[in-house]
């Protein structure tokens, strides 16, 4: 994959301008931006974006709109965050944790047959805001020093052209990798669908990217989308890397 890397100082989201741009430039496009004013996570929650963190988003224009690219982010971020030596699990679908302790999130949007931004946001050298210290972490914070940002983008931009070129190549062996690299399996989750709540155990993420959940009343599948997903255990997993 070639890229096209645009810097920006500051925008309101990098998904946002992407998004504005999109159907005017080639696939490949990166808008990267030292902070953002409006960065977002799912169902418009706020992603906290101060300068040092890396936040971007990759316009890509794959065959189709597919749930299943956000693996695709999850995945790369992984993959570089081993390459410094720091063991990280995915919390299906959309999260990377370390420790127990969440330090990346990727939020996919796409208009069908058109594009699909792949937006990431990961905690480099940035801050972590105070109410969120017992929650997240950052990769400076794990390693006692900043690493540069244009090293780290660089590096997972090459883990994303690998995945992403599987992805469209062999889906299902993405999936297979979601499924090794998960921490929820096996473990007891709370799902947060609107306004329905169910409880049961994650026993499998399905070929098409959904989350199998065992339940008393039989299996149910989860679909990505507007999904919370609690592990009441949590401090206690130790996470796969
Ligand atoms: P959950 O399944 O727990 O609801 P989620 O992935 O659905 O998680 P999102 O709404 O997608 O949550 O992500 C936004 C949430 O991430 C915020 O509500 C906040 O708790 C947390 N958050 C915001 N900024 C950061 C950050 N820089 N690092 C880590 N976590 C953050
Ligand atoms: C999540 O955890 O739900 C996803 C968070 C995604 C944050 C990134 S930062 C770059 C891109 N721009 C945004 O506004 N959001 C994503």
């Amino acid at each position: 994959m070639e890229w096209n890397i645009v810097t920006l100082d500051e925008v309101d989201s990098t998904n946002e301008y992407a998004k504005r741009i999109a159907s005017e430039v080639p696939e490949g496009t990166v808008v990267v931006a030292r902070r953002q004013t409006a960065g977002k996570g799912r169902r418009g929650r706020r992603w906290a974006s101060p300068e040092g963190g890396l936040w971007f988003s990759v316009i890509l224009k794959p065959p189709r709109v597919d749930p299943r690219l956000v693996f695709v982010g999850a995945l790369g971020v992984t993959d570089l965050l081993r390459d410094f030596g720091v063991s990280a699990g995915i919390k299906w679908p959309n999260d990377v944790w370390v420790e127990g302790r969440k330090i990346a999130g990727i939020l996919t949007e796409g208009k069908a047959n058109e594009y699909v931004i792949l937006g990431i946001g990961l905690n480099v050298n940035n801050p972590i805001p105070e109410e969120l210290e017992k929650t997240a972490t950052s990769m400076s914070t794990l390693l006692g020093r900043e690493i540069p940002l244009e090293v780290v983008l660089q590096r997972l931009l090459e883990h994303l052209s690998r995945w992403y070129g599987l992805f469209l190549k062999e889906p299902g062996r993405v999936v297979e990798e979601v499924r090794k690299r998960t921490f929820i399996l096996g473990r007891p989750v709370v799902v947060i669908t609107g306004e329905k709540v169910l409880r049961g155990r994650a026993v499998d993420v399905l070929d098409d990217g959904s989350l199998l959940v065992e339940t008393p009343e039989g299996p149910v599948k989860i679909l990505y989308g507007d999904v919370s997903l609690r592990i009441p255990e949590m401090d206690t997993i130790e996470q796969k890397g």
